[in-house]
This record gives C-alpha cells, sequence and structure tokens, in this order.
C-alpha cells in the first residue's frame, strides 16, 4: 500500500473527509452534504451546522477510510481544515482529527481552506500550476491572491462587501428560487436575456483598485423586482420571462465582474496563469466566458473541476506540500476562523 493522508473538512456546512495518496490519486471520499437542514433559513444558520457536523463526521471518515482500503498503518498523517470557516463548524473537524492524531499516534496537518481551494486546480494535473493568480470565488469569498507556490501566496484583493456566492444566494432569495441558491439562479438564467436590463458593474471600470463590490448590484435587482419603496412584493409574481431575464442580467454582471478583475490581476501581476476555485467556479456560464477571455489574452486557465469547486476534501491534499517541507502541526493546533475574505 502506499502512503496515504486523511484529509478532513467541516469549514462550513459539508462534512468531507478523503483518503488521499502521495502521488495525488483518490482512494476514497465521503461528503455529507446539510442543505435539508439550512433550506428553511435560505442560508446556513452556523450553530445547525456544528451540530449537524458533530452527528456526521465520524461515519463520514469511516467510510473514507473503508473506501481506500487503506489500513490506520498507511496513513502518514491526518489532515484539516482549520481556516477560514465557521468557528463551531471548524472545531468539530479539528477535534475529529486530535482525537484519531492521538489515539493512531499520527502527526497532524492544519490546512489553510482558501489555499486549498487553489490547489484544487492543479490535482489530477502532471506539470504545477504554480506561480499563478489564485482567484477563490466561494459563498464567503472573493479574493485574488498571487501565489508562488501552494504554501508561498500573498492576497491581492478581494470584496469589500458580499461575496459573489453569497449575493447569488441572496438573490435567488429575492426571485423566490430554492436554497442553495447559486445553481438555481444559474438554471433559470439559461432561459432569460442576459443583455435585457443593465445592472452595475460595480468598480469594473475603476483600474486603480482590483476590488469587487456586489452589495449595490443586489439592491438594484431587489428594486428592478420590487420598485422603490415598496415593503411587501413578491418575484414569483413577474412574468416568468421577467424573472428569467433579471437572473440572466444579474449572472451577466457579476461574471463581467469576476472575469474582468481577474484579467485586470493577471496582467497587472504578469503572471499568465489563472486558477479559480470555489463554488461559483462551477457556473457553466462564468466558466464558458472566462475560457474565451483568457484564450483571448493568451492566459493559461486552470479552473478546477466542478465536483472540486464546491466544498470537499480531496483539495486537503495540499497537506502533502506541508508534509514534504517537513511542516507537522501538534496537538496545540487551533482553529482559526479568522478573516473570512482574505483566507
Ligand atoms: O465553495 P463553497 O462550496 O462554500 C464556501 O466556501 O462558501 O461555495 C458555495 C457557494 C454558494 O454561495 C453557492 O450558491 C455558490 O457557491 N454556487 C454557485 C454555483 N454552484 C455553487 N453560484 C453560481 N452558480 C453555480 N452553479
Ligand atoms: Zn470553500
Amino acid at each position: 500500500m502506499t502512503r496515504c493522508l486523511l484529509a478532513i473538512e467541516s469549514t462550513c456546512d459539508e462534512t468531507a473527509a478523503a483518503v488521499i495518496s502521495e502521488d495525488g490519486q483518490i482512494l476514497g471520499e465521503c461528503i455529507a452534504t446539510q442543505t435539508e437542514l439550512h433550506e428553511r433559513f435560505q442560508g446556513v444558520v452556523p450553530e445547525i451546522a456544528a451540530r449537524a457536523h458533530l452527528d456526521r463526521i465520524l461515519p463520514v471518515i469511516d467510510s473514507a477510510l473503508r473506501q481506500s482500503n487503506a489500513s490506520i498503518d498507511d496513513l502518514t498523517a491526518i489532515a484539516v481544515a482549520t481556516h477560514p470557516g465557521l468557528p463551531g463548524s471548524l472545531l468539530v473537524g479539528l477535534s475529529a482529527a486530535k482525537g484519531l492524531a492521538l489515539a493512531w499516534r499520527k502527526p497532524i496537518v492544519g490546512i489553510n481552506h482558501v489555499q486549498a481551494h487553489i490547489y484544487a486546480c492543479g490535482m489530477g494535473r502532471q506539470e504545477s500550476v504554480f506561480p499563478c493568480i489564485g482567484f477563490v470565488i466561494s459563498g464567503g469569498h472573493t479574493s485574488l491572491y498571487h501565489c508562488i507556490s501552494p504554501m508561498d501566496w500573498t492576497y491581492i484583493a478581494g470584496t469589500i462587501d458580499d461575496a459573489a456566492g453569497e449575493a447569488f444566494d441572496k438573490v435567488a432569495v429575492m426571485l423566490g428560487l430554492p436554497f442553495p441558491g447559486g445553481p438555481a439562479l444559474s438554471i433559470l438564467a439559461e432561459k432569460g436575456d442576459s443583455n435585457s436590463i443593465p445592472f452595475p458593474r460595480p468598480l469594473l471600470d475603476d483600474k486603480t483598485r482590483l476590488d469587487f463590490s456586489f452589495s449595490g448590484l443586489k439592491t438594484a435587482v431587489r428594486y428592478r423586482i420590487a420598485g422603490t419603496g415598496k415593503q411587501s412584493w413578491n418575484a414569483l409574481a413577474l412574468t416568468p420571462q421577467l424573472r428569467a431575464d433579471i437572473a440572466a442580467s444579474f449572472q451577466q454582471a457579476i461574471i463581467d465582474c469576476l472575469v474582468g478583475k481577474s484579467m485586470q490581476a493577471v496582467k497587472k501581476f504578469g503572471v499568465k496563469r489563472l486558477c479559480v476555485g470555489g463554488g461559483v467556479a462551477a457556473n457553466r456560464e462564468f466558466r464558458r466566458q472566462l475560457t474565451l477571455a483568457c484564450e483571448r489574452s493568451t492566459i493559461e486557465l486552470h479552473i478546477a473541476a466542478p465536483e472540486l469547486c464546491t466544498d470537499n476534501a480531496v483539495m486537503g491534499a495540499l497537506a502533502w506540500e506541508k508534509i514534504k517541507m517537513g511542516q507537522f502541526d501538534t496537538l496545540e493546533l487551533d482553529a482559526k476562523p479568522g478573516l473570512l475574505r482574505k483566507g
């Protein structure tokens, strides 16, 4: 049996574990989602997420280990995402990792969840994707990084208010779509005309900064649905075509900002390689338009595979990079909910 790693992920509302060999093969994987627990609140409720992780963490780890056929002796270390994330959620994964490390006498390796989202872009490839501009677009992040190597990276810019996924989710609620909103909104957008409503593209034309801002865009959608000043309104009362047009035009405004700013970042730093991960990077229309933009500017683009865009433990393979450098943690390792945006 080759040397392998048990990776644990519980930063937000997915409980996940994976067993990954030293050469990057996924030997076992399990993800338990919590959609049914959060959908009636139309967003992730941190306390509910933490309690659900507690129920699921051991069965999920057990399932990944069984699939892999790995024995405890085969495990080189136990990796766990320790930051950033929801405090209660992080603690469940970290406590499970520490308990197993202690019981099985294995070293523990803490990893950064945002860094892992970028690392996912290179998984399954022979050549390294570093150096690159790393771009993480999820429910908690819309952040650009200058990545010299998997472990050596600097924050460049990010959202000054809502994350892109957060804007997708909130506009989806306005449109009466089910949770999680991003995927539902992108399906509705397929039936709409993305040029029909000229929503704002905040900060896109400001070449002096690479930041994002989505809260004004969200408000513009709200006014388009409800008109100004109305207290009660119902998007389901709109014609189906207008709902779809709002979804498509909103999605296009976000895509223009994401594509535009990432192109500006690549040019500014002179790094002709872009790596994109996080839940919103699963959006089909975004992937299509970013691919075209990169082809036009001869930029090498790596978008994480759709199943590796949303939260998962496979991207915990990043821990091998720390192990190769001899960077192990101790049982003193702590969760750092930290600055969600900068990672
Ligand atoms: O990376 P992720 O699973 O969790 C965080 O770390 O936040 O990202 C979840 C976010 C949610 O906001 C979700 O609505 C969004 O990614 N998302 C999408 C799509 N799939 C997931 N947004 C737009 N289009 C999609 N297809
Ligand atoms: Zn994530």
